[in-house]
C-alpha cells in the first residue's frame, strides 16, 4: 500500500505518446522513462530518460530497468508481449502493465482465443476452425459460405483476408491459406459476419474489472471505408459513452464478455491477467460477436482514452498491481472524442525513395484550440534540423474533445487539414454522413429503428 503523497518512477515500452500523456497527467508521477525502438519528439521533449533499442528483446527492458530502477512498467505493444517482456521484469520484481507471454498469447494466437471462449462458454465466437494444413479445409470454407482467413500469429491487422473485400473466390482464399501454410504457419477460418465494428477496452487486475468508453476505430485507408487495411486511421467516441449504432445493452454485454474472458485466462493458466482487455466487437444481426482480442491499449483508440479519461491513471496502474481496482472508480468525461492519423501520402505502402518526408504542423499548433479542445500526439516520425519527418508508418494524430461528435468532428478536421506535407488522411471519421451510413447499415440487418441523436 502507497503513502498517499508517494510518487513514482514509470517506464514505458514500446510506442505510445498517449501513455505518456497520461503519466504526465498524473499527480503521483515522478520519473518517466522509455524504451522505444525509436524516438519521436514527444518522447525526446516529455521523457525524464529514454534509451533506443529493440523492445521485443526482453534483455534490453532488463537491463534498462535495472538502471532506473521503475516501481513498475507498462508495455504498450503486442510484440514485447509477445515476446516475453513482462515475464522478464516479473522475473526481477517490476510489476507490469501487460500481460505474460502466456496470457498475451489472448492477442497472439487467434486460436488460443477462440478455444478459450468455447471451452468457458463465453458468448461471441463466430463458428471458426484451425487448421495446420489443407486437411478438410476446402470442405469447412464450402460449408462456411463467406469465410475469413487469419493468420495464427501476430500482422499488425493487416494479414486478415475477408472474402468480399480481399479476395473474391473459394480459390483465391484457399491459396491465401497455401501461402500460409508454405511459411510454416497454421490459419483460423472464420464464418464472415456483417455488422458494425467497435472497441470496448476494460483495465483488469486479476480479478475486478474497470471499463472504458466504447470507441469506432476505422481501418480502411480511405473515406467511405475503401482502400487497404492499415493500423486504424482514426476513431471517434460519443458523450453519451455509447456509440450511434449501439445500445446500452450491447455495451454491458461486451463488458461481461471482457470480465468472462480475464475470469478463463486465470482458470486456464493459473496467471492473474493484469493490463488492458481489449476486445474488438462486431454487433450483428445474430448478437454480439467477438472479432478479436489485443492484449493492450488499441491505437488508435488508445488517444480517444487518454483525451477523455478524469482518473489519475498511475492511480489505475497502482490499482492493477495491487488488485485493488474494485475500489477505485475509473471515470471518462461525457463528452465526444475524436481521433484522425497523418499518414504518409502513400501509407500503408513503404515511403517512395524520392518523396519529401518533411511535414509542417505549425498551422495546428498555432490554434486557439490547441492545449484547449484539440492535442497532438506523435507517432512514427523524427525530428531532424527542427523539422518532422515522416518514416514508413503513421505519423501523428490529432485528437478533439467537445460536448458534440459534430463539434469534435469539426475541430479535429481544421488541425488535420492543415498539415503541409506529402500527407493525407480521412476526413469522413465522425462526419455525420459517415455515422448515418454506420447507422443505416445496423438498420438493414436489424431491419428495425435503432436511431439514436448522435450529434
Ligand atoms: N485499433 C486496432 C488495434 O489497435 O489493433
Amino acid at each position: 500500500m502507497q503513502a498517499v503523497n508517494e510518487k513514482f518512477d514509470v517506464m514505458i515500452i514500446g510506442k505510445s505518446f498517449a501513455l505518456m500523456t497520461m503519466c504526465k497527467a498524473s499527480t503521483k508521477l515522478n520519473g518517466l522513462y522509455v524504451l522505444s525502438d525509436y524516438a519521436n519528439p514527444g518522447i525526446i521533449k516529455e521523457a525524464t530518460n529514454y534509451k533506443i533499442a529493440d523492445t521485443n528483446n526482453p534483455e534490453n527492458a532488463v537491463e534498462y530497468a535495472k538502471l532506473i530502477r521503475p516501481h513498475f512498467a507498462i508495455i504498450a505493444s503486442e510484440d514485447p508481449l509477445a515476446h516475453g517482456v513482462a515475464d522478464a521484469l516479473l522475473n526481477i520484481g517490476v510489476p507490469c502493465i501487460g500481460p505474460t507471454q502466456s496470457l498475451a498469447r489472448l492477442e497472439s494466437s487467434k486460436s488460443f482465443t477462440r478455444q478459450l471462449l468455447e471451452k468457458y462458454d463465453i458468448p461471441g465466437n463466430p463458428a471458426y476452425r484451425r487448421f495446420h494444413d489443407e486437411n478438410g479445409l476446402a470442405e469447412f470454407v464450402r460449408e462456411l459460405g463467406e469465410f475469413v482467413v487469419k493468420p495464427d500469429g501476430l500482422t499488425g491487422g493487416k494479414g486478415v483476408r475477408v472474402m468480399g473485400d480481399h479476395f473474391t473466390t473459394v480459390e483465391e482464399g484457399l491459396a491465401y491459406c497455401r501461402e500460409l501454410f508454405s511459411q510454416n504457419g497454421s490459419v483460423v477460418i472464420e464464418e464472415r459476419l456483417d455488422g458494425e465494428e467497435f472497441s470496448f477496452q476494460s483495465f483488469f487486475d486479476g480479478k475486478h474489472i474497470a471499463h472504458m468508453v466504447p470507441i469506432q476505430d476505422h481501418k480502411r485507408a480511405h473515406n467511405d471505408d475503401t482502400g487497404p487495411n492499415t493500423g486504424g486511421m482514426g476513431s471517434y467516441s460519443c458523450a453519451d459513452h455509447l456509440l450511434p449504432f449501439l445500445t446500452a445493452d450491447d455495451v454491458k454485454a461486451a463488458g461481461e464478455i471482457n470480465r468472462r474472458v480475464g475470469e478463463a485466462l486465470f482458470l486456464e493458466t493459473g496467471e492473474e491477467y493484469k493490463g488492458i482487455l481489449y476486445g474488438g466487437f462486431m454487433i450483428t444481426k445474430k448478437g454480439l460477436r467477438v472479432i478479436e482480442y489485443n492484449a493492450r491499449f488499441g491505437d488508435p483508440e488508445v488517444m480517444n482514452i487518454a483525451s477523455l479519461l478524469e482518473t489519475d491513471f498511475v492511480a489505475i496502474c497502482l490499482a492493477v498491481i495491487d488488485g485493488t481496482l474494485d475500489r477505485l472508480p475509473v471515470e471518462f468525461r461525457r463528452q465526444a472524442s475524436v481521433c484522425k492519423y497523418i499518414v504518409p501520402r502513400n501509407y500503408p505502402e513503404k515511403l517512395p525513395k524520392d518523396m519529401d518526408i518533411r511535414i509542417n504542423i505549425d498551422d495546428a499548433l498555432a490554434s486557439p484550440e490547441f492545449g484547449k479542445r484539440l492535442r497532438v500526439y506523435y507517432s512514427a516520425i523524427n525530428e531532424k534540423d527542427g523539422a518532422i519527418e515522416m518514416t514508413d508508418s503513421r505519423s501523428l494524430a490529432f485528437v478533439a474533445v467537445a460536448d458534440t461528435l459534430t463539434e469534435a468532428e469539426g475541430i479535429a478536421e481544421t488541425a488535420a487539414s492543415s498539415v503541409k506535407g506529402n500527407v493525407f488522411h480521412r476526413t469522413d471519421i465522425g462526419t455525420p454522413p459517415l455515422i448515418k451510413k454506420r447507422v443505416e447499415h445496423m438498420e438493414r440487418l436489424f431491419e428495425i429503428e435503432r436511431r439514436r441523436q448522435f450529434a
